[in-house]
């Protein structure tokens, strides 16, 4: 068990990894008055644990799983069922999920009363690798994603691999695509990955790497939580073209697209001259041994126009956040016609 600390101008987050976690610091959040939000298919499997951590008839919000809950209907209906349930100023909402969990209880807890403590329980890896940690909240609105949202930084992570036993195969391929996101930034989980490339899902190296990604995104938030100076946008590492697609076709997961996004940008990062070499095809084969083949879409052309509600766009161009070299990324912006002539060219 390893604790790493964000510290932001305003806060302070304590992020515990390991083995052990939930046992060890979940009893104590009964100890005040707290509101615990989860999803159907977490609270199936995991509500006998919940009964004994949190006692028999603790006050729950359980939306249904999948992204289409994270919406403004379902942040309404939290913020009811906390106030119905008498949840005061110095309450504590404990997000028990995935990553849609996380970001609609994250802003529940930032509007409810101006702003209510904030623990984050993340249950997929995905979740444990990204998106509980660093505040960013948000839900959907008409088909655009995370439009509505703020930061608000969780005052506490609970990162237990413990929930990654029941975790779907098509899941577990979610979080290695957040992972590989973060070996494009980082040597040393980039070597890890490589290193690995036949053993990523084994439960002590999942552990190992998720501590190492916590690590990296904790130093980039303390030093730019609201994406200021450009070095949060690293993060969105495959993410605009990711985006476009989860919007357009919708099929798959983020985490999933996410990985396709970064086939993607590896191809136009090859193609404008900014990536190349044994460090291109090492990352485009640890990309395939998630994804299995080079991903083929019809009307790339209609999915890439999403990429223009990207939040990183400053005018009507799109940026793409890529891969240049070991451990680094590059900005590339395109306008929209060349951003879609060159993924024709790639699928
Ligand atoms: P998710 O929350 O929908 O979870 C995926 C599925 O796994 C769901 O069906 C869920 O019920 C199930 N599940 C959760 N834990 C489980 C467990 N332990 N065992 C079995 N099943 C379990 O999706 P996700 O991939 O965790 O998160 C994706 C969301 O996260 C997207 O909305 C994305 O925009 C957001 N995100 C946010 C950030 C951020 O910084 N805030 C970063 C990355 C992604
Ligand atoms: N997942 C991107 C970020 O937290 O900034």
């Amino acid at each position: 068990m390893k604790d790493i600390t964000i510290k932001t101008s305003a806060t302070e987050s304590v992020i515990h990894c390991g083995q052990g976690t939930f046992d060890l610091y979940a009893p104590k959040l009964k100890e005040k008055q707290f509101f615990v939000v989860t999803d159907s298919n977490v609270f199936a499997i995991y509500r006998h644990l919940m009964w004994q951590t949190f006692g028999g008839d603790f006050p729950v919000k359980i939306i249904p799983a999948g992204e289409k809950s994270k919406t403004y209907k379902y942040l309404v209906e939290i913020l009811k069922e906390m106030l119905k349930a008498g949840m005061r100023r110095n309450c504590t909402v404990v997000a028990f999920g995935g990553g849609v969990v996380g970001d609609i209880a994250g802003l529940a807890a930032a509007l409810y009363m101006r702003g209510v403590h904030l623990t984050q329980i993340p249950t997929t890896l995905l979740a444990q690798v990204d998106s509980s940690v660093g505040g960013k909240t948000a839900v959907d609105m008409d088909g655009v994603k995370n439009v509505i949202g703020t930061f608000y930084q969780p005052e506490e992570v609970i990162v237990d691999p413990r929930f990654l036993k029941t975790l779907p195969e098509r899941e577990m391929r979610c979080g290695l695509g957040e992972i590989i996101k973060y070996g494009g930034l980082d040597e040393n989980i980039f070597n890890k990955l490589v290193a690995n490339k036949n053993n990523l899902k084994d439960f002590n190296f999942l552990e190992d790497i998720t501590y190492d990604c916590v690590n990296h995104k904790a130093k980039v938030v303390t030093e730019d939580e609201r994406e200021t100076t450009g070095l949060r946008k690293t993060l969105n590492l495959g993410h605009s073209t990711g985006h476009a697609l989860e919007l357009y076709y919708r099929k798959k997961s983020h985490g999933e697209f996410v990985l396709i996004g970064m086939y993607y940008e590896l191809y136009i990062a090859e193609k404008s001259g900014i990536c190349g070499g044994q460090y291109a095809k090492d990352l485009k084969n640890l990309i395939l041994s998630v994804i299995k083949k080079p991903p083929y879409y019809e009307d790339i052309e209609k999915a890439a126009a999403f990429a223009k509600f990207d939040k990183k766009n400053d005018d009507d161009n799109i940026i793409l956040i890529v891969p240049k070299s070991l451990g680094q990324s590059a900005e590339l912006k395109l306008s929209l016609e060349n951003y879609v002539s060159l993924l024709k060219e790639c699928v």
